[in-house]
């Protein structure tokens, strides 16, 4: 079993909670790796069997080139039936994680609950709930996968 947590964060507070998710994954002894969007090669994420994605939030939505990511990247290796997750820190308005659940669900990805948004600088507390999220991600992978 594969995951992996993609994210795209400017001053590292997303990427601070993709850090956090990735071991939560880890302490369920899935193989799992957090990379930048722009370091997450195709191949890797049709590998993953569960695929945690964050982004921050910026005038309201994700930037352009995280929008690129969900329509081209993510939607064409046809996740349909992996394991989703997502995230991101955010300022006042938070849209960029709904987003991206409600794409991954359209995508027909099994996303878990909650779309973790975190506001600002994650705190130890914060980095708790996403590691709690990613051994949640794990759990749900491993109950997919037990036989009848
Ligand atoms: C130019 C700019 C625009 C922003 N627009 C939004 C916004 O529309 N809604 C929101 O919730 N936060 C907004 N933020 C706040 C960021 O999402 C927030 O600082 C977040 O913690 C950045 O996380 P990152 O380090 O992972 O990129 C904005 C920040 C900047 C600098």
């Amino acid at each position: 079993m594969k995951a992996i947590v993609v994210y795209l964060s400017t001053s590292g507070n997303t990427k601070a909670m993709a850090e956090a998710i990735a071991k939560g994954i880890e302490a369920m002894h899935v193989d799992v790796k957090a990379v930048s969007f722009y370091d997450a090669k195709p191949e890797e994420l049709k590998e993953a069997d569960a695929i945690a994605v964050g982004s921050s939030t910026f005038y309201y939505k994700m930037l352009p080139p995280m929008e690129k990511f969900m329509s081209e990247t993510l939607a064409g290796i046809k996740p349909a039936g992996k394991v989703g997750a997502a995230f991101g820190s955010y300022g006042w308005s938070g849209e960029a994680p709904i987003v991206i659940a409600e794409q991954m669900r359209e995508m027909g990805m099994h996303v878990i609950d909650p779309v973790l948004r975190i506001l600002h600088k994650p705190t130890d507390k914060d980095l708790q709930e996403c590691k709690r999220l990613g051994v949640d991600m794990a759990e749900t992978l491993k109950q997919q996968v037990k036989p009848a």
